[in-house]
Parts: C-alpha cells; structure tokens; sequence
C-alpha cells in the first residue's frame, strides 16, 4: 500500500516536473525549445553577428506600411553571416516559430507574424530586408523591431540581454 502511494507520488512530482520544464521552455528559459532542432544553428549565427557588431553597417528608412533596411559588411564572411541569420528569421516568421519569447517585443512580432510580410533580397555585401504590413500596429511593430536590431548592431551581446517594449497600440 504504502509502495503503492510513493510509486504515485513520484509519478505526479515527475509530471509536475514536466509540466515546468515545458512552461520554461515556452518563455524561451533554460536553453533550446524542444523540438526545434535549428535553435542552436540559429543562435551561433546571431551569436557571431553580435560579436561583430563592429564589421556590420545598417541603413534603416521607415516607410510608410512598415521599414526598408540594408545591412552589410566588408568582411565576407561577416556578409555571409547575416545571410543566413536573415534567411533563417524569414522562415521562423514564415512558419511561425518563435525564439526570443521572453523579450515582449520579440514575443509580440510572432504573435502577428501572420500580419507581417517580409522581403528579403542578398546584395554583394549582406541584405536587404523590406518588411511591411496592412495593419497600422503591427507597422509600429515592424519599425521598432528594426531599430533593435539597429541597437544589437551597435552594443551586442549587451543589447541582447536586455527586454524590449512593445509600442503602444494608439499615438
Ligand atoms: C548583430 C546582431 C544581429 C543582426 C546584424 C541582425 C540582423 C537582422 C536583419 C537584417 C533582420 C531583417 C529585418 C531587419 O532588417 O530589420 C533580422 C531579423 C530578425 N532577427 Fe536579427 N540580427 C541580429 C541579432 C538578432 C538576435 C540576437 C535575435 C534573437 C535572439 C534576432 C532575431 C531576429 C528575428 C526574430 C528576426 C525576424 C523578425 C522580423 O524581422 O520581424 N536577431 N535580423
């Protein structure tokens, strides 16, 4: 009786231990979301690019339905680099699946991924990026994820640590 109780007590400590993990893991906590088997390609890929900030330029002009950017760098490899950082985030958009939960406006980006329409095009140097939308709150989202990326180029991995806020819905 009293193997019984413990062998069912285990099993609801160890369900509840699932339980958190999995909520974990949907918060972007504690590493690679299981099942996404290109987390980790991903991450050293924008791990490189955020250690070398320094080598990347980016031009952001806002337009009217949403931003226009081009980033490049001199350094081939570096060119490379954010090539395929950029094709790899067309897909989780695409899909969606999403990285970067914890950060709200990371978070909200892929809650309306639906909404967003991305263009990417390679130049000689890197890419460039046209991302708009119909809807005039997700635009704001669109404009203020480009600057953050523009915040990432400049400061990163200091940048990377730190939340981001979601724009307010009306001016
Ligand atoms: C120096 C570092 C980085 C560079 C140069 C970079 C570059 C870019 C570029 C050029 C785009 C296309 C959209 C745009 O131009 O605004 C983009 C999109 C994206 N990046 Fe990065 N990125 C960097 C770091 C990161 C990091 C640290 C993350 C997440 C952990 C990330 C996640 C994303 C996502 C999710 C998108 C697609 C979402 C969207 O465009 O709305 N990036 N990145």
């Amino acid at each position: 009786m009293k193997r019984k109780y413990l062998t069912a007590l285990t099993t609801v400590i160890f369900a509840a231990g699932l339980l958190r993990a999995d909520a974990l893991a949907q918060r972007g906590v504690g590493g690679p979301r299981r099942g996404d088997a290109q987390f980790a390609t991903d991450r050293d890929t924008f791990h490189f690019l955020l250690a070398n900030g320094d080598k990347i330029r980016r031009d952001v002009k806002n337009l009217p339905g949403g931003v226009e950017t081009i980033t490049e760098s001199d350094d081939p490899e570096v060119a490379g680099k954010i090539q395929e950082h950029v094709a790899a985030m067309y897909l989780r958009v695409e899909k969606p699946s999403p990285i970067r939960m914890r950060d709200p406006l990371f978070a909200e980006i892929f809650r309306n991924a639906d909404k967003i329409d991305m263009k990417v095009q390679d130049t000689a140097k890197g890419i460039k990026a046209t991302e708009t939308s119909k809807d005039p709150y997700v635009v704001k989202l669109i404009q203020e994820h480009a600057k953050v990326v523009s915040l990432f180029v400049k400061h990163g991995f200091d940048e990377a640590h730190k939340s981001h806020a979601i724009p307010k819905k009306q001016p």
